[in-house]
């Protein structure tokens, strides 16, 4: 099969994980018999130092133009005085937006290998696999009026205003996904929200409550978001498609990585729109960038994603899964793995290794079961 991917590898440790995201996909095409190919495109604090524009319309051009959209990492601190419609992150957002995809998925899984890295103790996060389908294209991230006119007169320029609102076809559409979603998985949708102050949540948990209708065998339930985060950590292992709002899932799967052992770990896929966008769900990593040290598993895993849900190649993506688990089973760790919690023991024995080092032990771990497969089907 033929699939052209935009790849944005954009700042920080962006480009070193992007790196390792486009290596394992070539190694599935050499595997495959399929042609991929990578078209590079700038955003974020590396488009605006090049361009003055936080996504240049050549950028936008050619994701429009491709099958998918593999983004590594937006953000930079040299730029944080900016007001945000001009800073790294503006670009994120206007891609999203100009994309179209609303549904943004996040898997958190807690993998048996790292059962140690969470601070949660092994018997709390074992067995938890959520996935979070966040909306991503309303909320407080887009909705009007919004504003901080520092040299306005009112209140001395000392107010800011940021809105929420959803219309019915915005929650309509998302909450559809999720429970599609639901259906493969263990037939149960939790929706947060904040009904109990919120009318934006009241219209939410209606909505979500009609389109359950039409899905008779999903369970759903509703959780305010406070609550929710507590319950998240208490047992993570009684939640299965989470369904938010735009900030409250930007919040809720960030905590939820503290399931996985690392915010390195999580991979995301936004679907819905023209064309999907990939992207890992952590940031820049500027503390780290060009040190080596970055988890390129997140991306890999959203490479992965690429697979399944635009190029319809289930058992490819899961056979990325599988050589993520197996090289992590044999002891692997990048640096943030490397710190294992008092709950899961001595932590000397792991090899720490490399972004690059990690990246090629998954496309070993991938050929060699791959070569098995077929001298198995060769028999
Ligand atoms: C994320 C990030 C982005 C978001 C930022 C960088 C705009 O935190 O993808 O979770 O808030 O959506
Ligand atoms: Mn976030």
């Amino acid at each position: 099969m033929k699939l052209t991917i935009a790849v944005l590898a954009g700042d920080g440790i962006g480009p070193e994980v992007t790196q390792e995201a486009t290596a394992i996909l070539s190694v599935v095409a050499d595997l495959g018999g399929h042609q991929f190919s990578f078209v590079p495109g700038l955003i974020g604090g590396v488009a605006i130092t090049a361009t003055g524009s936080p996504l240049p319309a050549a950028t936008l051009d050619l994701s429009l133009d491709a099958d998918a959209v593999f983004l590594g990492a937006v953000g930079d601190q040299t730029f944080a005085s900016l007001p945000p419609a001009k800073r790294p992150e503006a670009g994120l957002l206007q891609i999203r937006q100009a994309l179209g995809g609303f549904a943004n998925l996040r898997p958190s899984v807690a993998y048996a290998a790292l059962s140690g890295n969470s601070p949660l103790r092994p018997e709390v996060t074992e067995g938890a696999d959520i996935l979070f389908v966040r909306e991503l294209l309303g909320g407080l991230y887009f909705g009007a009026p919004r504003w901080w006119d520092k040299t306005s007169s009112a209140n001395g320029g000392g107010e800011a205003i940021n809105t929420m609102r959803y219309t019915r076809d915005e929650v309509a559409r998302v909450a559809r996904v999720a429970f599609e979603l639901a259906r493969k998985r263990r037939k149960k949708v939790t929706s947060v929200d904040k009904a109990n102050v919120l009318e934006v949540s009241q219209l939410w948990r209606a909505t979500v409550t009609e389109i359950a209708r039409d899905y008779p065998e999903i369970t759903l339930e509703h959780q305010l978001v406070d609550s929710m985060a507590m319950h998240l950590m208490n047992i993570p292992r009684n939640f299965d498609v989470v369904l938010t709002e735009n900030l409250f899932g930007d919040i809720l799967s960030d905590e939820a990585a503290v399931i996985t052992g690392s915010l390195g770990m999580l991979p995301s896929a936004t679907i819905g729109g023209t064309v999907n966008l990939y992207e890992p769900v952590h940031g820049s990593g500027p503390d780290i960038a060009g040190t080596g040290r970055a988890n390129p598993l997140g991306a890999i895993l959203t490479a992965a994603m690429v697979l399944r849900h635009s190029a319809d190649l289930e058992a490819e993506a899961l056979a990325i899964e599988a050589a993520v688990q197996r090289v992590l089973s044999e002891g692997y760790r990048t640096a943030d793995l490397a710190r294992v919690s008092s709950a899961g023991g001595a932590s000397s024995a792991l090899p720490v290794v490399s972004t690059r080092e990690m990246g090629k032990l998954v496309q070993q771990a991938l050929t060699e079961a791959t070569d098995r497969r077929q001298s198995m089907h060769a028999v």
